[in-house]
C-alpha cells in the first residue's frame, strides 16, 4: 500500500549505504595505515637505539640489557653475531621467534628495515638492524613487534563501525515512519477522494496539509470536489427549471388543443384558440431556441472573431430593426454616440447583446418612456450602454439576474413572455470578449445595463 515510502526509503537506504561503506572503508584503511606506520616507526627507533647502544658498548652485559629491556614490552629483541649465533634474546622459549629468525636470515640482513611487514599474516612484524663495531665483532639486531595491538585495534574499528551501521538502520526506519506519514498518508487521502470524486461521490474533505506542493495538491482537489458537488447542484436546478418552463405551454397547449377539437364550437372560437396554441408553440420555439444557444455557449463551440466598426451606423442599424415594436408602446429610443467612434468587436454577437438588453428594456418599460442606447471610449475601454426608465429591478434581485432561467418576480415575466435565458447569454458573450457587464437599477425608476469590453 504504502508504495511511495517504500521507495523513497529505498533509496535513502541505498544512497545512505553507498555513502556510509564508502566512509567505513576509507577510515578503517586509513586508520589502521597511520597505527601500523606508527608501530613501523617505533620498531625501528627502538631497533636502530639497541644497534647504537651495542656499537658504543659491545659486551655481554649490555646485550642481556637489551635483552631485559624488551622483556617487559610488547616487543622482542634478537641479538645474532658475526657467525650468525644467536648472541642474545628477550624471550628464549618462543618458538616462532627461531621460526622467523630463518626466514630473516634468507631475505638479507646486511641493510637497515622492516623485513617482514605484513601483519595480517604474522604474528609479528619484524625488523633487522645490522652493526659492527670497529674493533671486530658484527652482526645484526632483529626487532619483533607483535600485531596483537594492531588486530585489537581492527576488532575495535570492526565494532564501532557495525554498531553505526546498526544506527544508521534505526535512523533510516525512523525516517521511514516520519516520510510515511507526511508525505504517503496525505497521498492516499487524495487518492481515495479523487476515487470518491470519479465515482460521482462529491462529498470529500481533505484536512490541510501545510502550504508546499502536497497541500497545494490537496486544495486543488479538495476545490475540484467543491466546484463539481456545485455544478452538480446547477445542473439539477436548470433541469428542474427547464421541465418547469416546458411544462407550462405544454399544459396551455394541450388544454387549449382539447378545447379547439370540441365539435360544437363557433368556427371564430376555434380559430381564437388556434392562434392562442399557434403562439404559445411559438414561445416554446424561442425557449428551445435560446436553450440551444446557452448549451451551445457553455460547450464554446462559438468563436468570437474581433473586428474594427463604426460604432454610429451599428447602432442606428439596430435601432432601426427594433423601432417598429419600440413605436408600438410609444417609446422612444435614442442613439448617442460620437461619428467617428469605432468598436473593436465581434459584430454579430455584440449585436445580439444589444438586442438583448433593448429587448429587455422595451419589454419592462412602460409606454411614453425614452430608451438610450450609447457608445463611447472611457479608460482605455469600450463602453456600450442601454438606459430605460421602465419598473427597474430590486436591488437584492440585481446578483442574480445573469443567471440562467432566472426572473424577477414569476409572475412579471409571464406577463411579459420572458424565459430568463436572455441575460444569461449577454453575459457569455460579453465575457467571451474579455469584458464584463454591469447593471444599475431602482424600482420604479429604471435601469442602465453597462458592457464593457
Ligand atoms: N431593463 C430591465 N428592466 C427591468 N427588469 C429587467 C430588465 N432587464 C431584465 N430584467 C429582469 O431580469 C430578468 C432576467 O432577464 P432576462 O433577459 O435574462 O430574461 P427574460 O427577459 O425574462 O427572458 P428572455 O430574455 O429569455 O426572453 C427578467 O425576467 C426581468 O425581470
Ligand atoms: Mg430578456
Amino acid at each position: 500500500m504504502n508504495k511511495i515510502s517504500i521507495k523513497l526509503a529505498t533509496y535513502f537506504f541505498i544512497a545512505v549505504l553507498i555513502m556510509e561503506v564508502s566512509l567505513i572503508l576509507y577510515l578503517h584503511k586509513n586508520i589502521i595505515e597511520a597505527r601500523t606506520d606508527e608501530e613501523y616507526a617505533r620498531l625501528l627507533a627502538s631497533g636502530a637505539n639497541h644497534r647504537d647502544v651495542l656499537e658504543d658498548n659491545y659486551s655481554a652485559t649490555t646485550i642481556e640489557h637489551i635483552a631485559w629491556m624488551e622483556a617487559n614490552s610488547d616487543r622482542e629483541v634478537v641479538i645474532i653475531d658475526h657467525a650468525g649465533n644467536l648472541a642474545g634474546s628477550s624471550d628464549d622459549d618462543n618458538p616462532i621467534l627461531a621460526q622467523t629468525l630463518a626466514l630473516v636470515s634468507k631475505l638479507g640482513t646486511d641493510t637497515e628495515g622492516i623485513v617482514i611487514d605484513d601483519w595480517k599474516k604474522t604474528p609479528y612484524i619484524v625488523s633487522v638492524h645490522p652493526y659492527q663495531i670497529a674493533s671486530g665483532p658484527s652482526g645484526y639486531v632483529v626487532m619483533f613487534q607483535s600485531t596483537r595491538s594492531i588486530e585489537q585495534l581492527v576488532d575495535k574499528l570492526n565494532l564501532h563501525f557495525g554498531l553505526a551501521g546498526v544506527t544508521s538502520f534505526v535512523v533510516l526506519f525512523i525516517i521511514y515512519a516520519i516520510l510515511s506519514k507526511l508525505l504517503t498518508r496525505p497521498l492516499i487521502r487524495m487518492k481515495e477522494a479523487t476515487e470518491k470524486l470519479s465515482n460521482g461521490d462529491f462529498n470529500v474533505s481533505l484536512p490541510a496539509v501545510g502550504n508546499d506542493e502536497l497541500g497545494e495538491l490537496s486544495s486543488s482537489i479538495q476545490k475540484l470536489a467543491t466546484d463539481l458537488e456545485r455544478l452538480k447542484t446547477e445542473r439539477n436546478e436548470f433541469l428542474a427549471s427547464i421541465a418547469h418552463e416546458l411544462s407550462t405551454p405544454l399544459t396551455y397547449l394541450m388544454g387549449y388543443s382539447k378545447i379547439a377539437m370540441r365539435q360544437e364550437l363557433r368556427e371564430s372560437e376555434r380559430q381564437h384558440y388556434l392562434e392562442i396554441i399557434a403562439e404559445e408553440s411559438n414561445r416554446m420555439k424561442e425557449l428551445v431556441k435560446n436553450l440551444l444557444d446557452l448549451a451551445k455557449m457553455d460547450e464554446t463551440t462559438f468563436t468570437v472573431t474581433k473586428e474594427r466598426f463604426e460604432a454610429r451606423p451599428f447602432l442606428e442599424d439596430l435601432q432601426r430593426l427594433v423601432e417598429p415594436s419600440f413605436k408600438l408602446k410609444h417609446i422612444q429610443l435614442v442613439v448617442r454616440c460620437d461619428e467617428d467612434f469605432q468598436i473593436q468587436a465581434d459584430p454579430l454577437r455584440l449585436e445580439q447583446i444589444v438586442l438583448n438588453l433593448l429587448d429587455n428594456a422595451l419589454k419592462y418599460s412602460g409606454e411614453q418612456t425614452t430608451v438610450t442606447m450609447e457608445a463611447f471610449f472611457e479608460k482605455g475601454k469600450t463602453v456600450i450602454r442601454v438606459i430605460d426608465f421602465g419598473m427597474g429591478i430590486p436591488a437584492e434581485e440585481q446578483a442574480f439576474i445573469f443567471e440562467k432561467l432566472y426572473r424577477v418576480e414569476k409572475s412579471r415575466s409571464r406577463t411579459f413572455g420572458g424565459s430568463g435565458i436572455g441575460l444569461a447569454v449577454v453575459k457569455e458573450l460579453v465575457e467571451a470578449h474579455g469584458g464584463r457587464i454591469e447593471v444599475e437599477s431602482s424600482v420604479g425608476k429604471g435601469s442602465t445595463f453597462t458592457v464593457i469590453l
